[in-house]
């Protein structure tokens, strides 16, 4: 979604800004544009790639500017065109802003503007925020030489007038030693160097200045100067926070020589397996030790369901826990989607735990779902990636998943660390309940293999290459699976749909026969999630129902299970492993599998058409 930079200190702010845009590129945009203080404010907007706003910027070899903001946008309100492209201005071009989230009464506010004497050059919503404060500000003037202060008053009223969500950034000519930030449901991040300050929506655009940073919290205000920052609420409040460190570094947004993040993030996977479960496995007592569920495992122990709220990739993640929770810690769970449990008037008690799944950690959709989890009184727990996000902060409870910055588009390692930290998180409920030490260790035996199995299927990338390009002309695909492997199904399908652009539907094996079917021909290949497990022989009836109608089938079966090859046209094999767990391995050819088809194809799987890293509206 849209992304935020700014800097203030005493280096020249453009080409600060233009990175920082560049590291935001991952999270989805459509427009760009800088805008930067030297005598005046100099702005520069483009539709379309950062690449077409330096090429714009070319004639700005002039702006030396220590002080600016910029923005990438993803269109809500009106097109993905120059004029519509953020920073946006007042009437004198002498304020602009950057808006990240959705003013909800943009339209009584441009109005009732209008009727002052405004006038809107865009169709957004966040031109009307720049306007109402320079209106405020003359409101509150009262003739007198306004001040710093003024400015942050004059911000302060208007955002308190707006409905809906916001992470902004604003300058103005008439106060050129402060920039002014503030959020309410779309995150703000400070970066603090030496005597100089880089903001960001998100912290990868700052990793390269420093580690330390402020997380801003909703209905928080932050005027910074060269000198200093000042917190407060938009009550007016002064608000005291602590600078935190920043775990991971510049080098890990880096592509290290492959071709794209995706691949990076795909080869990462045994190495982030192992740092989701460093110092959290107990391998002589088949236990889980879990520190960020240390301070609530006495309510845990209480909780007599568990509903998980997720979406995309997350939520597939998600009805795999499902089926290792219900199975191994004997507890009832529910999967829900974010965008649609709020809807339900669910039922929640204080013995429900529900539990947020979210790479990101600010999905809008997610956070909804929890913020309603805790209004009910429910224990709210989070499995989240981004140290400091929304999520991680607003849930009681929750674990880290350690997998690093995930800056494609399309998630492969997140995911991957999401269904280990639902083993983990089922082991450490069945051990707190009924599960034996027997079959803890197990499972931690088995956890701890799996680093090396992944990286033996990447091994087998050629292979699979060879494969997925047979398939890459196809318009329509059926992925399936059953039991632990539908979700993968789901998943798989998913992926071929984010960066190929090919029509994938992900079904339950068993479901096809029951409308689906109709679709097979020799034109609709099925790509079939098929382990040797306990419902192997079940998902090879459904693959015979498929052959007799002339559909071309892909297993991804189990290795040994050689008999397969007398049915499907491509068997691609993956090591043993609990059934709980090969969700794990089989999720790994069918991320190769869209991968190669996107590139084959030319589309760059990094930036998806349409789709942003982190969705944060509803
Ligand atoms: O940041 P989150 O995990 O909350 O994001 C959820 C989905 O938007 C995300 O998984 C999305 O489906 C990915 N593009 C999948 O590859």
């Amino acid at each position: 979604m849209c992304g935020i930079v700014g800097y203030i200190g005493k280096r020249k702010a453009l080409p600060i800004l233009v990175d920082g845009l560049k590291r935001l590129e991952y999270r989805g945009y459509d427009s760009a544009g800088v805008a930067v203080l030297d005598r005046d404010i100099e702005f520069s907007r483009a539709a379309g790639k950062i690449s077409a706003l330096e090429d714009e910027l070319r004639t700005f070899n002039h702006v030396n500017g220590l002080i600016g903001i910029a923005h990438t946008r993803w269109a809500t309100h009106g097109p993905p065109t120059k004029k519509n492209a953020h920073p946006h201005k007042d009437s004198h071009g002498k304020i602009a802003l950057v808006h990240n989230g959705i003013i909800e009464n943009y339209s009584e506010l441009r109005e009732e503007l209008k009727t002052k004497g405004h006038v809107f050059l865009s169709d957004t919503d966040t031109e009307v925020l720049a306007h109402l404060i320079e209106q405020t500000l003359e409101d509150e003037g009262n003739g007198h030489k306004r001040t710093a202060d003024d400015f942050l008053h004059a911000v302060r009223l208007s955002l308190k007038r707006v409905c809906g969500t916001f992470g902004i950034a604003v300058i103005s000519s008439d106060f050129p030693d402060v920039l002014i930030t503030a959020r309410l449901g779309s995150p703000i991040v400070i970066g603090v160097g030496d005597d100089e300050y880089v903001i960001a929506s998100d912290a990868s655009a700052l990793i390269s200045h420093t580690k330390n940073v402020i997380y801003l919290d909703d209905n928080e205000i932050c005027a910074i100067s060269r000198n200093g920052y000042h917190i407060a609420s938009l009550e007016n409040q002064v608000v005291s926070k602590t600078i935190e460190e920043i775990e991971w570094g510049a080098e890990e947004v880096q592509k290290n020589g492959q071709p794209h993040y995706m691949m990076k993030e795909m080869f990462e996977q045994p190495e982030v397996l192992l740092n989701s479960m460093r110092g959290r496995v107990d391998k002589e007592n088949g236990l889980a030790v879990l520190g960020g569920l240390q301070d609530v495992g006495n309510r845990l122990r209480e909780i007599d369901r568990i509903i998980i709220v997720a979406c995309g990739s997350a939520y597939y993640a998600g009805l795999v826990g499902e089926y290792m929770l219900e199975e191994y810690a004997g507890i009832p769970v529910e999967v829900e989607l974010g965008s649609e449990y709020r809807y339900r008037k669910p039922v929640i008690n204080q013995n429900t735990a529900v539990l947020a799944i979210s790479q990101s950690g600010e999905t809008a959709d997610t956070l909804a779902a929890i913020r309603e989890g805790k209004m009910k009184g429910a224990l709210t727990l989070g499995i989240v990636n981004t140290v400091g996000s929304t999520i991680a902060r607003e849930t009681d409870a929750g674990v880290y998943n350690h997998a690093g910055p995930e800056i494609g588009v399309a998630s492969t390692k997140a995911y991957i660390s999401q269904l280990t930290i639902l083993a983990l998180f089922t082991l450490f409920l069945g051990r707190q309940r009924n599960m034996s030490a027997v079959t803890g260790k197990r499972i931690v035996e088995e956890l701890q293999l799996l680093p090396e199995k992944i990286q033996s299927i990447l091994d087998q990338r050629e292979q699979i290459r060879d494969i997925a390009l047979s398939y890459k002309d196809t318009k329509n695909a059926f992925y399936i699976g059953r039991k632990y492997c539908a979700p993968i199904a789901y998943e798989g399908a998913l992926k071929l749909k984010e960066i190929s652009y090919i029509h994938a539907e992900g079904y339950t094996a068993g479901e096809l026969k029951h409308g689906p079917i109709a679709l097979i021909d020799e034109t609709m290949p099925s790509i079939v999630v098929c382990p040797k497990d306990s419902v192997f022989e079940k998902t090879k009836s459904n693959m015979e129902e498929i052959r007799a109608r002339s559909g071309k089938l892909v297993a991804i079966t189990t290795e040994g299970n050689t008999g397969i090859e007398d049915i499907a046209n491509d068997v691609i094999y993956i090591p043993k492993s609990l059934e709980m767990l090969t969700p794990i391995l089989a999720t790994i050819p069918l991320q190769l599998f869209a991968y190669y088809i996107a590139v084959e194809k030319g589309n760059d799987p990094d930036k998806p058409r349409n789709l942003a890293k982190s969705v944060t509206v509803e």
